[in-house]
């Protein structure tokens, strides 16, 4: 009997605005990727998420950064056995954000108590992309041009920044760098330019065998 080889799960990281959704609607629609983005603003808890980054109160108050970090994980939770079941029929998935994005705008915050063990703790065990690939854009750390939501302001997304730089160089696993991540820098690329390179990344990484799943 023929194993169905798994499929592949890769995520896109990154700040706001580098184009993470763009490129990965560009990876489903041309290489038939199922695509998941978190946060999923349409579930029952999603949709608490939503009133919270769109500043609305969430029945009169605002939730406390431990409540909303909670939320974030427990809203990969909820699709967690639909992606696992999806990859083992042999679908390949592209994530829009996932977990690192969950701990670095967290620990951004610079909250007492809230280090990143902490902040991870509520992720570990949730499946492991076969790949990351984390994009950067030096381009826009000066520019106002952000939307109305929470964490959509320059001071924010700097220090967020500079835990996803942590993050990548000091706190994941040094095998998981070395054949798992790919970091692209897409200050002044365009859209095809950018997708040109994720696509070889992704099709690297598609023509590798690998059928046990990792986890956080
Ligand atoms: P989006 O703009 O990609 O929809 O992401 C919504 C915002 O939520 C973005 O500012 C990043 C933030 N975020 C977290 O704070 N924690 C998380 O776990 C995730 C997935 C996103």
């Amino acid at each position: 009997m023929v194993e169905t080889k798994r499929g592949k799960l890769i995520l896109i990281e990154g700040l706001d605005r580098t184009g993470k959704t763009t490129q990965c609607e560009l990876i489903s629609k041309r290489n038939n990727y199922k695509y998941y983005k978190f946060p999923n603003r349409e579930t029952p808890i999603g949709k608490i998420i939503n009133s919270y980054l769109s500043q609305q109160n969430y029945d009169g108050k605002t939730l406390s950064d431990q409540s909303i970090h909670l939320l974030f994980s427990s809203n990969r939770w909820e699709l967690q056995e639909e992606i696992k079941q999806n990859l083992l029929d042999g679908k390949n998935i592209i994530l829009d954000r996932y977990v690192y994005s969950g701990v670095a705008y967290s620990l951004a915050k610079g909250i007492e108590g809230m280090d990143y063990e902490w902040c991870f703790g509520c992720d570990r065990g949730l499946v492991k992309p076969d790949l990351t690939i984390f994009l950067i854009n030096t381009g826009n750390a000066d520019n106002d041009g952000f939307g109305d939501e929470i964490y959509e302001k320059k001071e924010i997304q700097a220090k967020v920044r500079q835990v996803f730089e942590t993050i990548f160089t000091e706190k994941e696993k040094k095998e998981y760098i070395k054949d798992h991540f790919k970091q692209l820098d897409v200050t002044g690329l365009g859209i095809e330019e950018v997708y040109e390179k994720v696509e070889s990344f992704v099709k690297e990484e598609t023509n590798k065998d690998s059928n046990r799943f990792m986890y956080f």
